[in-house]
């Protein structure tokens, strides 16, 4: 059973130990890179600042590895599958560098952040390993690599957002694209490596993010993400006495107000941060996306004290009424962790209710995997048996299965607003979008002149799996 569950292809650049390659004028470049992406969304996100700072200093990417000079995984440490995966994946690469023995091999990302210069001695074919903090200086540290030495840099900073660094668009459909606007995570669950492995919070200036966003609308993109660990606790602050404030609330205000036909999505959410002001903002915007994605990881309040979440059970349901008052037609998903150190059958109960309190229409499910150096692994025994574990964790998934299936039934009959990303998979015929509440949409293309990022109005008239499929409103 895989300790990752993703309702479509696209939701695996969520959360999805995938890798994507990509294409990229390399012509242009004198020197080649290729690179593979793991984990969560920051991590994509963060592979397209790197190929833009590798573009400034000559170097061009490739989607075959084989003729790669600089070779680059970017890594999950989320939980110990992510690492085995990547761990497997430079173990393929053996073979390239015994072919072009002058091939640079990289680690970055999170893995490298948890286990620095021991991955050098752990992993003998890589020559870098250089933290989320640091890629600026990778120019300096390519160079030292090539000339023999093991390149190093983990060093966390607490101010770096690359906001001046305008990233390369990997893999796009050139519809939606991620804008980081916080990095690091001050929140400390005991069951979570990210406050080691990305280090402080801090935020992005307002200013270039909305430029950003701006940029992105006029070369044709229809929806952004703005991406952080917690994006409610974003905070900047300007002027000569940093008098001018931006929260979270002000600033997804004034990225919606770039453009009404530009969707605003943003992830992910803390429970405890996620305040009416941001509620009231979303139901006020039309572009801004009626979906939330709000972590519960379990349903009892026992366990979520363990976990350091700083709620309890009744809080949260209140927080999913609140949603649901404010912004009647949101679709809400959360992340759900099976079998944490202590949890008696009685918790796991609690979880599958607290999952059918919620409606979620999505659920992002796994079984927990002690990661070394964490409060949890220091404090408390992981004592469920692996097999309890994945007998909860099935439990889960069929709720959510159910809750999903509910949730798209509800949907049969009604007409939506459709943007349009693509082709359907199966068919050049069909178009494949998606409505505000993220659910994926196939209709035909019939006689009506659209495009890849215009809108369509559709009647929803089936649903098989996870998709919705309808025809369009005459
Ligand atoms: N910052 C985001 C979550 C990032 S990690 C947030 O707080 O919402 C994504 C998800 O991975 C978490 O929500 C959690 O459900 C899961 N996760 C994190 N650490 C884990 C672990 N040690 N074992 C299993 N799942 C874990
Ligand atoms: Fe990890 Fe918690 Fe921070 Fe999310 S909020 S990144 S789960 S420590
Ligand atoms: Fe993984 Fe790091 Fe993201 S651990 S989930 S890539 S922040």
């Amino acid at each position: 059973m895989p300790d990752l569950i993703t309702h479509t292809k696209q939701d695996e650049n969520r959360q999805g130990e995938t890798y994507a390659p990509f294409v990229n004028d390399p012509v242009a470049y004198g020197k080649k890179f290729y690179i593979e992406s793991y984990g969560c969304a920051m991590n994509f996100s963060d592979s397209e600042i790197v190929a833009s700072i590798l573009n400034e200093s000559g170097f061009g990417a490739t989607r075959n590895y084989e003729e790669a000079d600089l070779i680059l995984i970017n890594t999950c440490s989320i939980r110990e599958k992510a690492e085995q995966t990547v761990r497997k994946r430079l173990s393929d690469l053996r073979t390239v560098k015994e072919e072009k023995p002058g091939a640079l091999i990289g680690v970055l990302g999170c893995m490298a952040e948890r286990l620095k210069s021991k991955l050098l001695e752990e992993e003998k074919l890589v020559d870098l390993v250089v933290g989320p903090d640091a890629y600026r200086t990778l120019p300096g540290l390519i160079e030292e690599a090539a000339e023999g030495q093991k390149a190093v840099n983990v060093l966390l900073s607490r101010e770096e957002t690359y906001a001046d660094i305008a990233p390369i668009r990997l893999n796009s459909n050139g519809i939606n694209a991620f804008v980081s606007i916080m990095r690091g995570c001050n929140n400390m669950c005991s069951f979570c490596v990210v406050p080691f492995t990305r280090g402080r919070e801090r935020s992005r200036d307002a200013d270039s993010i909305v430029k950003e966003c701006q940029d992105l609308f006029n070369q044709g993109y229809r929806e952004v993400t703005l991406l952080g660990q917690n994006v409610d606790s974003y905070y900047w602050s300007s002027g000569i006495n940093g008098e001018h404030i931006v929260t979270f609330a002000e600033l997804l205000e004034r990225v919606a107000l770039v453009n009404p036909l530009l969707r605003v999505r943003f992830s992910t959410s803390h429970p405890k941060d996620i305040n009416d002001d941001v509620l009231y903002t979303i139901a006020k915007y039309e572009n801004i996306c009626k979906y939330i994605h709000l972590p519960v990881q379990s349903g009892s309040t026992r366990i979520l004290q363990l976990m350091n979440r700083t709620y309890t059970r009744e809080w949260y349901m209140a927080k999913v009424d609140r949603i649901m008052k404010i912004i009647p037609d949101c679709s809400i998903s959360a992340d759900i962790i099976a079998g944490f150190c202590t949890e008696t059958e009685e918790d796991h109960q609690d979880t599958l209710s607290i999952m059918e309190y919620s409606k979620y229409d999505y659920a992002y499910m796994f079984f927990y995997s002690e990661r070394p150096g964490t409060l949890a692994a220091r404090r408390y025994k992981d004592d469920i048996p692996e097999d309890l574990k994945k007998r909860r964790l099935e439990e889960i998934i069929n709720m959510q299965r159910k809750l999903s299936h509910e949730s798209n039934m509800k949907d049969l009959g009604k007409t939506v607003k459709v943007l349009i990303e693509g082709d359907s998979k199966k068919s050049a015929n069909d178009w494949m979008g998606r409505t505000s509440q993220y659910k994926v949409v196939v209709f035909p293309k019939g006689g009506h002149a659209l495009n890849k990022g215009d809108y369509a109005m559709v009647t929803v008239t089936e649903c098989t799996g996870g998709t919705l499929i309808g025809h369009i409103v005459e």
